[in-house]
């Protein structure tokens, strides 16, 4: 489903219903002026009588019986004070009323912004939270549904009084961020016996298809052998499915410009490998692509906004299964970059694809590389569902990114690397072991990828908490981290 997004400047266009902020005690602000002053007080006299906008976020459903308010119903949600609503509040609260607006199965929908000014952030923020919010509220992944229920919201109208390049500026970057989770959710709920290796590379020819300024190289598991990828062909070899190192370059500038580059983890399925996950480990591990899939929705973020940077994004794709072919635990395997590995847990199997796939990318001399991967499940023990885990060898490029996470509410949290951590890594018959101990697991694991990464500027986010909701049974990929990558890409 797409979401379309359109301007106003007045209330004379239908629309199902209109947000409409209200302050605390009831202060009425720009438009929520005009409107009562269309109404003849009518919302003054209903705000007066009403009990249910007590606490910001607190909503309240107004019908305006007037023509002069074209609007079936309005929806009106206390924000607070004018002058102290942040980021966080609001978005909290466009999460609130965007669950109100689809439970009653509108079409269409206008939001009133003129005197939405959030304290920490501009106002291409202030639509992007409506728009996520909306596209959480209304996403569904039901192609494999007998019957389907789509939701009925359409079309979003953001009202304002005046109109200028920047609002539709902001609209295009909230819409390319919504079409870029959008992309990112389709790619990560897909089942795994549907998206595997092969069919992440075919999605990526389909982008290289529908954008002319991105071209598709993919490496199979013959060209991985001849450059000697030893590292994510060992991962692959116990699975039917082909390992694949997909490459996706977006042209948006000079073509000698040094590129960003993008690194997702692609385990199409994370069995465990020989070192088999038990029936709790392995649920939800179809989302173990999660990082390459993010790597897609950033790369269609980039392309439709047009963005005037080189970007490449690569994907490690392969399954990791059990069986007779599979590595087993003390195989020592030669990655692309020479460094041997003693395989002790093949279950810590992600950093193997990643190592050879951060290799891969020195030969771009990029002037950065974040790797995304649902790493680790410490991470998960450490900072829940609520930050990625960041991990850095440049500061510049830490706050870049923990920039972007603030004025996106994208969080993460920075944990450390270095010496002391990375020395649990040493083995006594390779260059290094792939697990560090029971000890610190998610600095061990980004401490692997650092002895990769020595070139260039680089950061990894461990999004094992962030990337998909779990409750019960139930797993759903989030969307997240493409707001707090699209602001990164932004920035540049
Ligand atoms: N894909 C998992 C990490 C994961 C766990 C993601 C839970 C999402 C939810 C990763 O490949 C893995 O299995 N990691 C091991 C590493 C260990 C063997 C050192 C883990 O976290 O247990
Ligand atoms: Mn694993
Ligand atoms: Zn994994």
């Amino acid at each position: 489903m797409t979401l379309l997004f359109k301007t106003a400047t007045n209330f004379t266009a239908m629309t199902d219903c209109l947000i409409l902020p209200v302050w605390e005690k009831k202060h009425l602000l720009s438009h929520a002026k005009n409107i009562d002053g269309a109404l003849d007080g009518a919302l003054t006299a209903f705000l007066k009588k009403s009990t249910s906008l007590e606490n910001v976020g607190d909503v309240s459903f107004f019908s305006p019986m007037s023509k002069r308010v074209k609007a079936t119903q309005i929806l009106l949600v206390n924000l607070g004070k004018p002058e102290g609503l942040t980021s966080a509040a609001f978005r909290k609260a466009m999460e609130k009323v965007a669950g109100y607006l689809e439970s009653q199965h509108y079409k269409s929908v206008s939001f009133s912004i003129d005197d939405v000014l959030l304290k920490d952030a501009d106002i291409n923020h202030t639509i992007r939270f409506i728009a996520i919010a909306l596209q959480h509220a209304t996403y569904r992944f039901e192609p494999y549904k007998s019957a389907p229920k789509t939701s009925a919201l359409r079309e979003i109208t953001i009202v304002t009084t005046t109109l200028d390049k920047n609002l539709e500026e902001s609209i295009k970057q909230a819409s390319a961020i919504v079409q870029g989770m959008t992309t990112m959710m389709d790619l990560a709920n897909c089942p795994p016996n549907i998206c595997q290796p092969n069919y992440l590379a075919e999605q990526a020819k389909l982008f290289s298809k529908a954008y002319e300024t991105i071209t598709v190289k993919i490496l199979d598991e013959k060209a991985l052998k001849k450059i000697g990828a030893g590292a994510i062909l060992a991962v692959g070899q116990g699975s039917q499915q082909k390992s694949k190192l997909i490459i996706l370059e977006y042209t948006g500038t000079t073509k000698t410009k040094a590129p960003h580059v993008l690194v997702g983890k692609g385990i199409t399925f994370d069995t465990g490998g020989n070192n088999l996950k038990s029936f709790e480990g392995m649920l939800g591990m179809k989302y173990d692509m999660s990082g390459a899939a993010s790597v897609f929705g950033a790369v269609k973020a980039a392309a439709e906004l047009k963005l005037k940077i080189n970007l490449i994004g690569v994907i490690a794709a392969a399954e990791n299964m059990p069986g007779t072919d599979a590595y087993r635990p003390e195989d020592v395997i030669t990655s692309l970059s020479g460094q041997t590995i003693e395989v002790l847990n093949t279950d810590a199997e992600g950093r193997l694809v990643l190592c050879d796939a951060l290799t891969y990318v020195e030969r771009y001399k990029p002037q950065s590389v974040i790797d995304i991967a649902t790493l680790t499940g410490a991470i998960i023990t450490c900072l829940g569902d609520v930050n990625s885990g960041l991990f850095s060898n440049d500061e510049t490029l830490a706050e870049k990114i923990q920039q972007a996470a603030k004025t996106s509410q994208d969080g993460v949290w920075r944990l450390p690397i270095g010496e002391a951590y990375d020395a649990m890594l040493n083995s006594s018959i390779a260059d290094m072991r792939n697990i560090g101990g029971a000890a610190a697991g998610s600095t061990t694991a980004a401490c692997f990828l650092a002895r990769f990464t020595k070139k260039y500027a680089w950061a990894h986010l461990d999004i094992a908490g962030t990337a998909s909701i779990k409750t019960g049974l139930h797993r759903a990929s989030t969307g997240r981290p493409i707001p707090l990558l699209v602001d990164y890409l932004l920035q540049l």
